[in-house]
């Protein structure tokens, strides 16, 4: 039996949280899965509720549950609230809390969907990368930060910090991945410019003579984003601090043409995470019947597949959705002009009814 906290969060991620649980019921009536489910609050919905983006409550339930997955955080309804009341510090606190280090976050074409990509299909068919984003580190987390009057003027300062044993444990998420993938690592730095970033090379080097199956090499990150548009398929996986990698993570999901495909996962030292899908809240679709629940439903599958140790039911849900492309369905974001235009709700019922036949 598992315990799976549900934090559906803002905007569109109530519609499409809505359609995972769809397919989690179906894996409990059918395959004798015992995941109950419990509904926290998180973002926005919870500073709403309870005047905190990051309710005590939810980390409390958090450590009580075997997983969590979240929808998406965040809308205009907040922005103007003071900085630690707006729904990302809701985000940004339960990665920290929960010390979900290891942020996996896949940019897979499918097949079905190559013309969606931006780029020529010969670049971007059948590519599967890896990024590996430490997330609760680096210049997000780094002190001194701030803005303080300085000389008569605004001063405004954030830190890029590491420890080399954050390093080292992003390094050994890394290697470990790759040893299950095609076994090459490219860690991603700014180490002709940062002090960190040289550290950063080091530890990656130290780590790598443990992983004697795997290939180390490094790109500086302004040269790494320039080759994620010339030739991504030569990545296999790519390691990365937080702010890099959630650049780097943006461009390489956009490559796919579809990030309303693509699931990811934030991991502890023992493969605890929290799963969600890479896209944001859109508040401008949200409430339509129009936003894509896919990646929130493969977030389901990473789940099974990482923390839950049912890669076999991973491999089902997976193979669910590529049978629902395959008959042609699509929500509007990854539609081209033969395609069954289908909204939320009902691309939820395609896969569970793919996953039941
Ligand atoms: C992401 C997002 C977050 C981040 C924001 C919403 C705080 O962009 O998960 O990539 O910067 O990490
Ligand atoms: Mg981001």
């Amino acid at each position: 039996m598992s315990k799976i906290l549900i934090l559906p969060g803002d905007g569109i991620g109530i519609e499409i949280v809505a359609q995972a649980v769809k397919v989690i019921d179906s894996l409990n009536r059918n395959h004798a899965m015992e995941m109950t489910l419990v509904n926290g609050l998180l973002g926005g919905a919870a500073y709403d509720e309870t005047g905190s983006p990051f309710p005590d409550e939810t980390i409390r339930i958090a450590k009580e549950c075997d997983s969590i997955l979240l929808g998406a955080v965040g809308g205009p309804k907040w922005e103007s609230l003071e900085r630690s009341l707006r729904p990302e510090r809701g985000l940004l606190g339960i990665r920290s809390e929960l010390e979900l280090f290891s942020n996996l976050r896949p940019a897979i074409l499918y097949p079905q969907l190559a013309s969606a990509s931006s780029l020529k299909n010969e670049i971007v068919s059948g590519l599967d990368l890896m990024i590996v984003r430490e997330l609760v580190g680096g210049i997000y987390f780094g002190e001194p930060r701030g803005v303080e009057i300085k000389n008569g003027e605004r001063f405004g300062v954030n830190s890029a910090t590491y420890y080399e044993s954050e390093i080292a444990r992003i390094g050994h998420s890394a290697f470990q991945i790759a040893q299950k993938r095609n076994g090459r690592v490219c860690s991603v730095d700014k180490a002709n410019v940062l002090e960190v970033s040289e550290l950063w090379r080091d530890v990656m080097e130290e780590v790598s003579k443990e992983y004697s199956d795997v290939k180390l090499s490094h790109l500086y990150v302004d040269n790494a984003a320039m080759q994620l548009v010339r030739d991504p398929k030569q990545f296999d996986v790519m390691v990365t601090s937080n702010l890099f990698g959630d650049v780097l993570s943006d461009c390489a999901a956009m490559l796919t043409g579809s990030i309303g495909m693509l699931p990811s996962a934030s991991l502890d030292k023992n493969n605890f995470g929290m799963y969600e899908p890479i896209h944001g809240s859109a508040p401008d679709i949200a409430g339509k019947d129009i936003a894509n629940p896919l990646a929130t439903i493969l977030s389901v599958s990473m789940m099974l597949r990482y923390s839950l140790n049912q890669a076999e039911l991973a491999e089902k849900i997976d193979s669910a959705v590529s049978d629902v492309l395959d008959q042609g369905y699509r929500t509007k974001d990854i539609a081209g002009d033969s395609q069954k235009v289908v909204g939320t709700e009902e691309m939820g019922d395609l896969v569970v009814k793919a996953l039941e036949s």
